[in-house]
Protein backbone atom coordinates (compact mmCIF):
# COMPACT_ATOMS: atom_id res chain seq x y z
CA UNK A 1 0.00 0.00 0.00
CA UNK A 2 2.57 1.72 0.96
CA UNK A 3 4.99 1.84 -2.11
CA UNK A 4 5.20 4.62 -4.43
CA UNK A 5 3.42 3.40 -7.45
CA UNK A 6 0.45 2.45 -5.34
CA UNK A 7 0.17 6.22 -3.80
CA UNK A 8 0.67 7.79 -6.89
CA UNK A 9 -2.25 5.83 -9.03
CA UNK A 10 -4.10 6.61 -5.66
CA UNK A 11 -3.60 10.47 -6.00
CA UNK A 12 -4.33 9.87 -9.93
CA UNK A 13 -7.47 8.50 -9.18
CA UNK A 14 -7.86 11.10 -6.09
CA UNK A 15 -7.60 13.89 -8.64
CA UNK A 16 -10.18 12.60 -10.65
CA UNK A 17 -12.93 12.19 -8.43
CA UNK A 18 -12.70 9.02 -6.40
CA UNK A 19 -12.65 8.82 -3.38
CA UNK A 20 -11.32 6.15 -0.71
CA UNK A 21 -12.62 4.76 2.76
CA UNK A 22 -9.36 3.28 4.32
CA UNK A 23 -7.33 1.68 4.61
CA UNK A 24 -7.00 1.12 8.45
CA UNK A 25 -3.11 0.53 10.81
CA UNK A 26 -3.54 -3.30 12.06
CA UNK A 27 -2.65 -6.51 11.72
CA UNK A 28 -2.64 -7.51 8.02
CA UNK A 29 -3.70 -11.11 6.68
CA UNK A 30 0.25 -11.37 5.39
CA UNK A 31 1.17 -11.92 9.36
CA UNK A 32 2.63 -8.06 9.12
CA UNK A 33 1.75 -4.92 10.67
CA UNK A 34 1.02 -1.97 8.95
CA UNK A 35 -1.84 -0.15 7.22
CA UNK A 36 -3.39 -2.09 4.62
CA UNK A 37 -6.58 -3.18 6.42
CA UNK A 38 -10.13 -3.15 4.88
CA UNK A 39 -11.95 -0.84 6.99
CA UNK A 40 -14.69 -1.93 9.45
CA UNK A 41 -17.96 -2.40 7.43
CA UNK A 42 -19.80 -0.19 10.22
CA UNK A 43 -17.17 2.83 9.07
CA UNK A 44 -18.03 1.83 5.40
CA UNK A 45 -21.91 2.35 5.65
CA UNK A 46 -20.73 5.78 7.46
CA UNK A 47 -18.71 7.24 4.93
CA UNK A 48 -21.01 6.21 2.17
CA UNK A 49 -23.36 7.57 4.10
CA UNK A 50 -21.63 10.83 4.22
CA UNK A 51 -21.16 10.74 0.63
CA UNK A 52 -24.54 10.11 -0.16
CA UNK A 53 -25.85 12.86 1.56
CA UNK A 54 -23.37 15.48 0.22
CA UNK A 55 -25.25 18.64 -0.30
CA UNK A 56 -25.27 22.09 -1.07
CA UNK A 57 -26.39 23.90 1.77
CA UNK A 58 -23.24 25.39 2.70
CA UNK A 59 -21.53 26.15 -0.81
CA UNK A 60 -19.79 29.39 -1.08
CA UNK A 61 -19.07 29.16 2.74
CA UNK A 62 -15.84 28.78 3.82
CA UNK A 63 -14.71 27.30 7.21
CA UNK A 64 -11.91 26.97 9.72
CA UNK A 65 -11.43 23.84 11.32
CA UNK A 66 -9.19 23.26 13.84
CA UNK A 67 -8.33 19.83 15.30
CA UNK A 68 -5.67 17.99 17.65
CA UNK A 69 -3.68 18.75 20.61
CA UNK A 70 -0.81 21.42 20.12
CA UNK A 71 2.69 20.75 21.72
CA UNK A 72 4.85 23.01 23.78
CA UNK A 73 8.32 21.93 23.75
CA UNK A 74 10.34 21.48 26.61
CA UNK A 75 13.40 20.64 25.56
CA UNK A 76 14.24 19.04 21.99
CA UNK A 77 12.77 15.71 22.19
CA UNK A 78 9.76 16.65 25.20
CA UNK A 79 6.77 18.33 25.05
CA UNK A 80 3.71 19.43 27.01
CA UNK A 81 0.20 18.30 25.47
CA UNK A 82 -3.13 17.03 26.00
CA UNK A 83 -5.30 13.75 25.45
CA UNK A 84 -7.27 15.40 21.78
CA UNK A 85 -7.50 12.71 19.40
CA UNK A 86 -8.37 15.17 16.92
CA UNK A 87 -11.29 13.27 16.14
CA UNK A 88 -14.23 15.29 16.74
CA UNK A 89 -12.55 18.21 14.66
CA UNK A 90 -11.88 15.97 11.97
CA UNK A 91 -15.35 14.69 11.57
CA UNK A 92 -16.96 17.88 11.73
CA UNK A 93 -14.15 18.77 9.02
CA UNK A 94 -15.48 15.87 6.84
CA UNK A 95 -19.57 17.03 7.62
CA UNK A 96 -18.82 20.23 6.35
CA UNK A 97 -16.89 19.43 3.01
CA UNK A 98 -20.03 16.94 2.95
CA UNK A 99 -22.34 20.12 3.17
CA UNK A 100 -20.49 21.52 0.30
CA UNK A 101 -18.53 24.13 2.24
CA UNK A 102 -14.56 25.14 1.61
CA UNK A 103 -12.57 23.91 4.83
CA UNK A 104 -9.45 24.67 5.90
CA UNK A 105 -8.05 22.52 8.43
CA UNK A 106 -5.41 23.74 11.03
CA UNK A 107 -4.27 20.81 12.62
CA UNK A 108 -2.18 20.00 15.47
CA UNK A 109 -1.13 16.44 16.36
CA UNK A 110 -3.71 14.14 15.91
CA UNK A 111 -4.30 10.46 16.28
CA UNK A 112 -6.33 9.95 13.25
CA UNK A 113 -5.35 11.23 9.76
CA UNK A 114 -6.86 14.63 8.68
CA UNK A 115 -9.79 15.07 6.15
CA UNK A 116 -8.67 14.21 2.17
CA UNK A 117 -10.36 17.19 0.80
CA UNK A 118 -9.79 19.79 3.00
CA UNK A 119 -6.73 22.60 2.79
CA UNK A 120 -4.52 21.82 5.11
CA UNK A 121 -2.53 23.66 7.28
CA UNK A 122 0.16 21.73 9.58
CA UNK A 123 1.45 23.36 13.12
CA UNK A 124 2.49 22.10 16.63
CA UNK A 125 2.66 24.78 19.00
CA UNK A 126 -0.37 27.21 20.37
CA UNK A 127 2.16 29.82 19.16
CA UNK A 128 2.00 28.65 15.56
CA UNK A 129 -1.77 28.37 15.32
CA UNK A 130 -2.44 31.52 16.70
CA UNK A 131 -0.33 33.11 13.88
CA UNK A 132 -1.90 30.53 10.97
CA UNK A 133 -5.73 31.04 12.70
CA UNK A 134 -5.20 34.92 12.29
CA UNK A 135 -3.64 34.53 9.45
CA UNK A 136 -6.43 32.87 7.31
CA UNK A 137 -9.12 34.43 9.62
CA UNK A 138 -10.29 37.37 7.23
CA UNK A 139 -11.25 35.14 4.89
CA UNK A 140 -13.15 32.57 6.45
CA UNK A 141 -17.08 32.81 7.42
CA UNK A 142 -17.28 30.15 10.25
CA UNK A 143 -14.69 29.45 12.88
CA UNK A 144 -14.80 25.89 14.87
CA UNK A 145 -12.18 26.17 16.91
CA UNK A 146 -12.32 22.38 17.95
CA UNK A 147 -8.48 21.66 18.56
CA UNK A 148 -7.17 21.35 22.05
CA UNK A 149 -4.76 24.34 22.42
CA UNK A 150 -2.39 24.31 25.21
CA UNK A 151 -3.04 27.30 28.03
CA UNK A 152 0.32 27.51 28.91
CA UNK A 153 4.21 26.95 27.60
CA UNK A 154 7.28 26.04 29.24
CA UNK A 155 8.68 29.39 29.59
CA UNK A 156 12.17 28.21 28.70
CA UNK A 157 13.64 27.79 25.20
CA UNK A 158 15.98 24.91 25.66
CA UNK A 159 17.95 24.07 22.85
CA UNK A 160 19.72 20.66 24.33
CA UNK A 161 18.43 18.04 25.94
CA UNK A 162 17.51 18.04 29.77
CA UNK A 163 20.11 15.93 31.53
CA UNK A 164 18.89 13.60 34.98
CA UNK A 165 21.96 13.88 35.79
CA UNK A 166 22.83 16.10 39.04
CA UNK A 167 19.36 17.02 39.55
CA UNK A 168 17.32 16.23 41.70
CA UNK A 169 13.94 17.92 40.68
CA UNK A 170 13.19 20.23 37.93
CA UNK A 171 10.98 23.01 38.11
CA UNK A 172 9.04 23.72 34.83
CA UNK A 173 7.58 27.74 34.60
CA UNK A 174 4.84 28.40 32.25
CA UNK A 175 3.36 31.02 30.92
CA UNK A 176 0.12 31.60 29.36
CA UNK A 177 -0.60 30.84 25.63
CA UNK A 178 -2.30 33.66 23.27
CA UNK A 179 -6.28 32.68 23.52
CA UNK A 180 -7.05 32.28 19.79
CA UNK A 181 -10.58 32.83 19.96
CA UNK A 182 -11.22 35.38 22.61
CA UNK A 183 -8.67 37.53 19.60
CA UNK A 184 -10.89 36.53 16.87
CA UNK A 185 -13.61 37.58 18.82
CA UNK A 186 -12.33 40.72 19.19
CA UNK A 187 -12.09 41.52 16.16
CA UNK A 188 -14.50 39.53 13.62
CA UNK A 189 -16.60 41.05 11.73
CA UNK A 190 -18.66 38.46 9.89
CA UNK A 191 -17.41 35.56 10.81
CA UNK A 192 -19.48 33.10 12.97
CA UNK A 193 -17.42 31.55 15.53
CA UNK A 194 -17.73 27.91 17.52
CA UNK A 195 -16.25 27.27 20.49
CA UNK A 196 -15.24 24.39 22.72
CA UNK A 197 -15.45 23.66 26.40
CA UNK A 198 -14.24 21.06 28.28
CA UNK A 199 -14.68 20.86 31.75
CA UNK A 200 -15.33 18.34 34.64
CA UNK A 201 -17.40 20.35 36.59
CA UNK A 202 -19.99 23.35 36.28
CA UNK A 203 -19.82 22.61 32.43
CA UNK A 204 -22.91 24.76 31.36
CA UNK A 205 -22.25 27.97 33.56
CA UNK A 206 -18.04 27.81 32.57
CA UNK A 207 -19.51 27.16 28.91
CA UNK A 208 -21.67 30.18 29.16
CA UNK A 209 -19.10 32.69 30.57
CA UNK A 210 -16.58 31.39 28.00
CA UNK A 211 -19.02 32.02 25.11
CA UNK A 212 -19.80 36.16 26.40
CA UNK A 213 -15.84 36.35 27.20
CA UNK A 214 -14.63 35.42 24.24
CA UNK A 215 -17.15 36.53 21.81
CA UNK A 216 -18.57 33.38 20.45
CA UNK A 217 -21.97 32.46 18.37
CA UNK A 218 -21.76 28.92 19.83
CA UNK A 219 -20.08 26.63 22.00
CA UNK A 220 -20.15 22.78 22.46
CA UNK A 221 -19.88 21.69 25.38
CA UNK A 222 -18.73 18.31 26.71
CA UNK A 223 -18.27 16.60 30.21
CA UNK A 224 -14.78 15.34 30.26
CA UNK A 225 -15.38 13.58 33.83
CA UNK A 226 -16.98 10.74 31.90
CA UNK A 227 -14.80 7.87 30.63
CA UNK A 228 -17.23 6.61 28.01
CA UNK A 229 -17.12 9.50 25.99
CA UNK A 230 -15.02 12.23 24.97
CA UNK A 231 -10.99 12.41 24.39
CA UNK A 232 -9.90 10.25 22.32
CA UNK A 233 -13.48 8.00 22.23
CA UNK A 234 -15.51 7.62 19.35
CA UNK A 235 -18.21 8.82 21.51
CA UNK A 236 -19.20 11.84 22.67
CA UNK A 237 -22.40 13.82 24.10
CA UNK A 238 -22.52 17.34 24.11
CA UNK A 239 -24.64 20.31 24.87
CA UNK A 240 -24.50 22.83 22.35
CA UNK A 241 -25.28 26.39 23.66
CA UNK A 242 -26.09 29.60 21.57
CA UNK A 243 -25.53 33.46 22.26
CA UNK A 244 -29.45 33.62 21.87
CA UNK A 245 -30.09 31.38 24.55
CA UNK A 246 -30.75 28.52 22.68
CA UNK A 247 -30.00 25.36 24.09
CA UNK A 248 -29.81 21.32 22.67
CA UNK A 249 -28.43 17.98 24.09
CA UNK A 250 -27.23 15.84 21.98
CA UNK A 251 -27.69 12.00 23.05
CA UNK A 252 -24.28 9.88 23.42
CA UNK A 253 -23.75 9.32 20.01
CA UNK A 254 -20.77 8.19 17.58
CA UNK A 255 -18.74 11.52 16.74
CA UNK A 256 -19.64 11.70 13.59
CA UNK A 257 -23.27 11.83 14.27
CA UNK A 258 -22.21 14.69 16.97
CA UNK A 259 -20.72 16.48 14.25
CA UNK A 260 -23.98 16.66 12.23
CA UNK A 261 -25.58 18.01 15.04
CA UNK A 262 -23.07 20.90 15.63
CA UNK A 263 -22.85 21.73 12.01
O1 LIG B 1 -10.87 28.74 27.84
P1 LIG B 1 -10.80 27.35 27.30
O2 LIG B 1 -9.41 26.93 26.93
O3 LIG B 1 -11.50 26.34 28.13
O4 LIG B 1 -11.65 27.46 25.94
C1 LIG B 1 -11.74 26.41 25.05
C2 LIG B 1 -11.97 26.93 23.66
O5 LIG B 1 -11.05 27.99 23.37
C3 LIG B 1 -11.73 25.87 22.63
O6 LIG B 1 -12.58 26.09 21.52
C4 LIG B 1 -10.26 26.10 22.25
O7 LIG B 1 -9.97 25.64 20.96
C5 LIG B 1 -10.14 27.60 22.37
N1 LIG B 1 -8.80 28.08 22.78
C6 LIG B 1 -8.13 28.99 22.00
N2 LIG B 1 -6.88 29.45 22.38
C7 LIG B 1 -6.32 29.03 23.54
C8 LIG B 1 -7.01 28.12 24.35
C9 LIG B 1 -8.24 27.66 23.94
O8 LIG B 1 -8.64 29.37 20.94
N3 LIG B 1 -5.12 29.48 23.88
Amino acid sequence: YLQEVTQKNMSLLEERGVMFLGPEEGDLACGEYGVGRLIEEEKAIEEIDVLLRRSTQLKGKKFLITAGGTREPIDPVRFVTNRSSGKMGKYLAEEALARGAEVIFLKAPMNVPPPVRSHLIEVETAQEMYQEALRVFPEVDVVVMAAAVSDFYPAEKVEEKISKKERKELTLTLLPTPDILAEMGKGKEKQFLVGFSAETDQALERAREKMRDKGLNMIVVNDISRKDIGFGSEFNQVTILHQDGGQRETPRAHKRLISRAIM
